[in-house]
C-alpha cells in the first residue's frame, strides 16, 4: 500500500510553558484538500513551521511519502515538493511582482548562475525563460496584469494571490496555505475558493490550508481536522466536523456558525 503522502506522528512543540502542539496525529493523501480548523492561538501556524522545518518538533516525526523528514532544513523541504504561504505575507515589497515569483523560480531551477552572469546567449534565454514562467504563474493567478507593479502597491487580497504564485515557483506536490483568504471580501473569498480547486486540479496538488472562514472552508476541503489548545479535537468530513459536539463548543459556538 501507497503511504500517505505526509504524515505526522505524535507531533508536539512546547515554547518554554506553553504546550503549542500535542501528540498531533494526521495523513493527508494524495490529491486531497485537507482543512485545518482552530481558534485563535490554537496551535494551526505551528504546525505549517513545523512540516515546513521553520520551527524544530520537541517530540514526533513528519514522514514525507513514507521517509522521515523532521528537522531538515526548510530549503531541503522545499526542494523536497513542500511550500508554503505565510499568514504575514513574505513578499519583497519593493520588487515588483513579476520579480517576486522570479525569486521562487531561481531556487527551484537553480540557474547557472556563471552563464547568467557572463550575459551568454545561453544565460539571457534561460532568464527569458522564466521571466515568462514567472507571467504565467501571476496569469493564473488572475494578477498577470499586475506583473509590473510592486508588490506594495497591490491590494490585501492580490498581495495574497502573489504569495501563492511565489509558492506555486517551486513545483511543489504539497501547498501550505495559511490563511489566504484573510482580508477578501465574500466575493474574492468565493473567487479564492474556484481558484485553489483549479490549480488543485491543473497542477495535481496537495492541498492544506488554514482558513477562519468555516462555510470557505466546509464547501473547499475533502477532510478537516480541528485544533484547540494544541489538541486535534475532531477529524473528518465537513459533514462531520460540523456536527462534532466538541467542535462547536471550541469554535462553532453554540449553535454553529453555519
Ligand atoms: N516561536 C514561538 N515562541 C513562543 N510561543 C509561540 C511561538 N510560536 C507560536 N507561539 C504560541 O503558540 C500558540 C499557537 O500559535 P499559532 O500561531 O500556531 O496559532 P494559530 O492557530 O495559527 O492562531 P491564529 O488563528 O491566530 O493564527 C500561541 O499561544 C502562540 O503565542
Ligand atoms: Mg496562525
Amino acid at each position: 500500500m501507497t503511504p500517505p503522502l505526509l504524515e505526522l506522528e505524535n507531533l508536539g512543540v512546547r515554547f518554554g510553558g506553553l504546550q503549542a502542539l500535542d501528540a498531533i496525529e494526521l495523513a493527508v493523501q494524495p490529491g486531497e484538500i485537507f482543512g485545518l480548523l482552530g481558534p485563535n492561538g490554537a496551535g494551526k501556524t505551528t504546525l505549517f513551521n513545523l512540516i515546513s522545518g521553520i520551527t524544530p518538533p520537541s517530540r514526533g516525526r513528519v514522514l514525507w511519502r513514507g521517509s522521515e523528514i523532521t528537522n531538515l532544513d526548510p530549503s531541503r523541504i522545499n526542494r523536497l515538493g513542500i511550500a508554503r504561504t505565510f499568514q504575514n505575507l513574505r513578499l519583497f515589497h519593493s520588487l515588483n511582482c513579476r520579480d517576486n515569483v522570479l525569486v521562487g523560480l531561481h531556487r527551484q531551477a537553480r540557474l547557472p548562475w556563471a552563464a547568467a552572469l557572463l550575459g551568454t546567449a545561453a544565460g539571457r534565454r534561460r532568464q527569458q525563460t522564466l521571466r515568462d514562467q514567472a507571467q504565467h504563474l501571476l496569469e493564473l493567478l488572475e494578477i498577470g496584469s499586475l506583473a509590473h507593479q510592486p508588490a506594495a502597491a497591490l491590494s490585501y487580497g492580490d498581495r495574497r494571490r502573489l504569495e501563492i504564485a511565489r509558492a506555486l515557483a517551486s513545483g511543489p506536490e504539497l501547498l501550505l496555505l495559511d490563511e489566504p483568504a484573510a482580508g477578501m471580501n465574500p466575493s474574492e473569498k468565493e473567487a479564492l475558493r474556484l481558484l485553489i480547486r483549479r490549480l488543485q486540479s491543473q497542477f495535481k496538488l496537495t492541498v492544506l490550508i488554514i482558513e477562519h472562514h468555516v462555510p470557505l472552508m466546509l464547501s473547499l476541503c475533502d477532510r478537516l481536522a480541528v485544533l484547540n489548545f494544541g489538541k486535534r479535537i475532531a477529524l473528518g468530513t465537513p459533514e462531520a466536523v460540523r456536527q462534532d459536539p466538541q467542535v462547536i463548543e471550541a469554535y462553532l459556538g453554540v449553535g454553529g456558525v453555519v
